[in-house]
């Protein structure tokens, strides 16, 4: 079985959006058409290009979505820049599924949310909250918080309005960093609008961005009375094998790739303290 996890299967592309100035996202299919493979909201694969590179990427399309998956790459180094370059009709390779999924059907069942979301940060989330609006009558209310440098640089804006913000029982909160002619909404960081917002400390809540967005917002969701067995984030370590084999993500004993990447915070308090 762990064999076959790093076998690569190929995958063509039908179509790239420019979701920003530096994200696109890719709908990717099995030559044969169909999706290559079922995964769970949370996990992530490994995509590459022979004789490029490869990375680890969330799979940001819901499980829901029979016909394709698709992926929200970020341009920042080398096989995200080549991927950039591609055209729809070309061919990757992609191995997976990969990690710990949300726990979308068990833990979560029933739950209201407050999702947080800060830039790329959106890619795994989607997956959740697609999979919640096409079950909708498992989950509550949902409060969807996201941030981003620009309103350019918002990931998924289309969607956002067209169908998050149209689906009864959710609340869609948008911000930018710093204001804009065309922007009427909301203006400041993430961490701050979250605390603004005094969001029920009923909610379960799950977050993915940067590293400091994570860091403000966990405090803030704290001095509001929040705990850490009610929030949920995924980690993004540099990986290799995907399958805890490599030993390249490990932090202390666990690997992020086996044992995550999806984690409740009172799980990574087990975790040395550097991390
Ligand atoms: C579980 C998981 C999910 C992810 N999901 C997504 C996603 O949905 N979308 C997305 O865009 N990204 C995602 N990432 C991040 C993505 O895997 C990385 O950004 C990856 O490095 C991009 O590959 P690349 O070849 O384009 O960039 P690389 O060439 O690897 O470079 C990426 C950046 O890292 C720096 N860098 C290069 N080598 C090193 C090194 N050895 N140590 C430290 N820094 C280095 C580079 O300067 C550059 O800024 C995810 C990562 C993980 C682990
Ligand atoms: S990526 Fe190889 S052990 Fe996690």
């Amino acid at each position: 079985m762990e064999k076959e996890a790093l076998i690569p299967y190929v995958g063509l592309i039908t179509d790239i959006r420019q979701d920003t100035p530096d994200v696109k996202t890719f709908r990717v299919v099995s030559p044969n058409g169909g999706k290559l493979f079922e995964h769970k909201p949370g996990q992530c694969a490994m995509l590459s290009m022979p004789g490029i590179s490869e990375a680890m990427i969330s799979i940001t399309s819901s499980p829901t979505n029979k016909e394709f998956m698709e992926f929200s790459v970020k341009k920042c180094g080398c096989l995200s820049s080549a991927l950039h370059a591609l055209e729809p009709g070309q061919m990757i390779t992609v191995r997976g599924p990969y990690g710990r999924n949300f726990p979308v059907d068990d833990e979560f069942f029933g739950k209201d949310f407050l999702f947080v979301a800060g830039g790329i940060g959106l890619a795994p989330l989607r997956s959740v909250i697609n999979y919640i609006r096409d079950k909708r009558e498992n989950y509550g209310t949902i409060d969807i918080v996201y941030g981003s440098r620009s309103m350019q640089d918002l990931v998924d804006y289309k969607e956002i309005i067209d169908e998050w913000m149209k689906t009864p029982g959710f609340n869609v909160h948008l911000t930018i960093d710093n204001p804009q002619p065309e922007w009427d909404g909301h203006v400041g960081f993430v961490p701050n609008y979250v605390k603004e917002l005094t969001p029920d400390l009923k909610k379960t809540v799950v977050m993915c961005g940067p590293p400091i967005m994570i860091k403000f917002t966990l405090g803030g969701l704290m001095d509001l009375g929040f705990s850490k067995e009610q929030i949920y984030t995924t980690m993004e370590l540099r990986m290799k094998c995907g399958i805890g084999k490599c030993g390249r993500c490990n932090i202390g004993n666990k690997y992020v790739c086996k044992d995550g990447p999806v984690f409740r915070f009172d799980q990574l308090d087990e975790l040395p303290n550097e991390y």
